[in-house]
């Protein structure tokens, strides 16, 4: 997909509504390029999909409700770590741009929030998700209750959202990149992300992640694969957007959601299962593409790390952690980095 170095920037339809808010949206330059990726996924073999496709409005909503599953850890562990330590992490980093990547609904960010309000730090808030309806869902309920809140918001990808950032408006700027979403990135796309986010900090900044650990499947696989089938529905979502955007024709009865933990490769594995041979036609994007019966599309992937391998990652590029966090599970960890020199 080809993303333009120079995004075109909507008209802000929020200018002058709230003088604390302001929400762009950064769009792909040409029209036409975009499905390229999914042109270039469902041709291949095995067949792919990007995981951006499962961000529309509803698949945002379902992810929502993934969060709240007994089954799905994730979300709780992190937000209790958060709990545990956001008022260390405003001590340790002083007032800071907080800069979001994939919000969502922000609802773990407000803990951070709080911590440096208490501490009485401006509050500047740059939200990026690819989904524009939550996005400015939740700023206008974090402008109601944070009354000295000012937003920034970029509905985009994150590549472009990184590369297009201004400066900080206060003397430091923490990314937070929470949720284990690096997790859904490759290897080798990670190390790509890592510098974006190296690029778009200034020595002394901070980056916050939160990444998912190894653990034993009997925990990992229900929570792909929850007893409701939310995750099975927010995976087919994907499919139903494509039909959205892309005048499509997959019919949602003939998939079937499939999760697997690798243990190989520390991660577990999404895709979507063809219940027959079928054709499907995308029409937008000129795409008939053939499945035969149990040919799997590859929707996700979400890795667990190990908080001292990623620290090295990190480290290498710079990025050199100056706390870490944990759960009493050791389930999930939280990492405070600072840009430094070489
Ligand atoms: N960042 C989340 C994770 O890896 C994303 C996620 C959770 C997800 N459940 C999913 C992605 C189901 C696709 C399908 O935990």
């Amino acid at each position: 997909m080809v993303i333009s170095n120079s995004p075109l920037v909507s008209p802000d339809k929020y200018m002058g509504v709230n003088p604390r808010l302001k929400i762009e949206t950064f769009q792909e330059k040409c029209p036409v390029a975009a499905g390229e990726d999914v042109i270039k996924g469902l041709t291949q073999t095995p067949k792919t999909l990007p995981a951006k496709y499962f961000y529309d409005d509803r698949g945002s909503l379902l992810f929502e409700k993934i969060c709240a599953l007994p089954e799905y850890y994730v979300t709780r562990t992190e937000a209790k770590i958060l709990q545990d330590y956001a008022s260390e992490i405003a001590h340790l980093t002083g007032p800071c741009e907080i800069v979001e990547l994939g919000s969502g609904s922000s609802t773990k960010t407000r803990i951070l929030l709080e911590a440096y309000q208490e501490l009485d730090h401006p509050l500047h808030y740059l939200p990026i998700d690819i989904s524009g309806g939550i996005l400015e869902q939740s700023a206008y309920d974090l402008l109601k209750d944070y009354p000295k809140l000012n937003i920034h918001g970029i509905v985009s990808t994150y590549e472009t959202a990184l590369k297009n950032l201004n400066p900080s408006p206060l003397p430091a700027r923490m990314i937070g990149f929470i949720g284990s979403t690096l997790g859904n990135l490759k290897p080798s796309e990670c190390h790509v992300f890592f510098s974006h986010i190296v690029e778009a900090l200034q020595q002394g900044d901070y980056f916050l992640l939160g990444v998912d650990l190894h653990k034993s499947e009997s925990i990992l696989v229900p929570a792909y694969d929850d007893s409701q089938g939310v995750t099975a529905e927010f995976n087919l979502n994907i499919l139903r957007h494509l039909n959205n955007i892309f005048e499509g024709n997959f019919n949602l009865q003939q998939f079937e959601h499939w999760a697997f933990y690798n243990q190989t490769e520390h991660q577990i594995e999404m895709h979507l299962k063809s219940l027959r041979s079928q054709t499907v036609e995308l029409k937008k994007l000129n795409l008939a593409i053939e499945l035969a019966t149990d040919e799997t599309i590859h929707t996700e992937i979400s890795r667990k790390f190990e908080l001292e391998k990623i620290q090295e990652e990190l480290r290498d590029l710079g990025l050199v952690s100056l706390k870490t966090w944990t759960d009493e599970n050791q389930w999930f960890g939280l990492i405070l980095c600072q840009l430094q020199g070489n």
